[in-house]
C-alpha cells in the first residue's frame, strides 16, 4: 500500500483504563502514528472472570477498534491476552480481519525476561491461572525458572489511588519471593508499573522490574521494522482519541492521570456480537 493511501490507526485495547499508561509510553516513543484507545470500563475487571467472558468480551473490543480502521491492536490487558488472544490471533481475525493483526502481553515480557535465571511474576488471579506465561517464558528460557503469584488486591488500591493501604498488602505479597532468589521481578498487569516505585522499594537491590511500559514501546517499534504489510498501512497524523465503556468523573480524572496529560474521553457503544 502506497504512502499516499495510508489510513490505518493502531488500536490499543484494555479492561480499563491502565492501558492508558502503556498508552501513553508507545505514543511517546512512536509520536507519530495514529492511535485508537477502547477501555471496557463497564465491565472492569476482568481478571476475576472466567475464559469465556473474557474472550467475548476481548472480541467485542478487537471488533470496536477494527471498526475504527485499526491495522494493529495491542492489548495491553494482561488478562485478555493471557486468557483470550491465542484463540483470537488463530481463529477469529485471520478470517475476519485478513491482513490486520492482534498482539498482546505475553510474547514480549516474556521475552523481556527470558535472559534472567529467576524470575517472579505477579498478575491477577486469571492471568496466573491461565498459565500462560509460564508456558511462554519456558518456551523462551528452558533452563531459568518462573515463580507465579496471583496478587488480586493490588488494582482496586491502584485504582483508588490508595497507595498507602495498598504497601501492607504489597509488602505481604512479595513475601512469597523471598527465598525464590528472583533477579527479576515481571510486573504481569497493567497497573502495576503505575507503582513500579512501591515494588522497588520492598525488593532486595539488584533485582529488576519487567513492566510493560518499558518493554512494549520497544518491542511495538521491533514489530513494525519487522512487519511493513502493517506499518505501511499505518496513517502518521499523530492523533489520539479515546473510548470507553462506561465513564465517571473520577473515572477521567484517572484517565488523565495515567496518561500523563489531559485527554478528552468518548462513550464507546459496544456491538454484543
Ligand atoms: N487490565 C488487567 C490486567 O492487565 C487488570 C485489571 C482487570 O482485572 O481487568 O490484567
Amino acid at each position: 500500500m502506497g504512502g499516499k493511501y495510508r489510513r490505518m490507526k493502531i488500536g490499543v485495547f484494555d479492561s480499563g483504563l491502565g492501558g492508558l499508561f502503556t498508552l501513553g509510553a508507545i505514543a511517546k516513543a512512536l509520536p507519530e502514528y495514529d492511535y485508537v484507545y477502547l477501555g471496557d470500563t463497564k465491565r472492569l475487571p476482568y481478571g476475576s472472570r472466567s475464559q469465556e467472558t473474557i474472550y467475548q468480551f476481548l472480541k467485542e473490543g478487537v471488533n470496536f477498534l477494527f471498526a475504527k480502521d485499526c491495522a494493529l491492536i495491542i492489548v495491553a490487558c494482561n488478562t485478555a491476552s493471557a486468557e483470550a488472544l491465542r484463540k483470537i490471533q488463530q481463529s477469529y481475525v485471520p478470517k475476519k480481519y485478513p491482513g490486520r493483526n492482534v498482539l498482546g502481553m505475553i510474547v514480549p515480557m516474556t521475552e523481556a525476561s527470558a535472559s534472567f535465571a529467576r524470575v517472579g511474576l505477579v498478575a491477577t488471579s486469571a492471568t496466573v491461572s491461565s498459565g500462560a506465561y509460564d508456558r511462554e517464558f519456558k518456551k523462551r528460557a528452558k533452563k531459568s525458572k518462573i515463580f507465579s503469584l496471583a496478587t488480586p488486591l493490588l488494582v482496586p488500591f491502584i485504582e483508588q489511588g490508595e497507595i498507602a493501604l495498598m504497601r501492607p498488602a504489597l509488602k505481604e505479597y512479595l513475601e512469597y519471593f523471598k527465598n525464590k532468589r528472583i533477579d527479576a521481578l515481571l510486573l504481569g498487569c497493567t497497573h502495576y508499573g503505575i507503582v513500579k516505585k512501591e515494588f522497588q522499594k520492598l525488593l532486595p537491590k539488584g533485582v529488576a522490574i519487567l513492566s510493560q511500559d518499558t518493554v512494549v514501546p520497544k518491542k511495538t517499534k521491533e514489530y513494525l521494522a519487522r512487519h511493513p504489510e502493517i506499518a505501511s498501512q499505518l496513517s502518521k497524523k499523530g492523533t489520539r482519541a479515546f473510548y470507553v465503556t462506561d465513564i465517571t468523573p473520577e473515572l477521567t480524572k484517572l484517565a488523565n492521570k495515567w496518561f500523563g496529560k489531559s485527554i478528552k474521553i468518548k462513550r464507546a457503544t459496544i456491538d454484543k456480537k
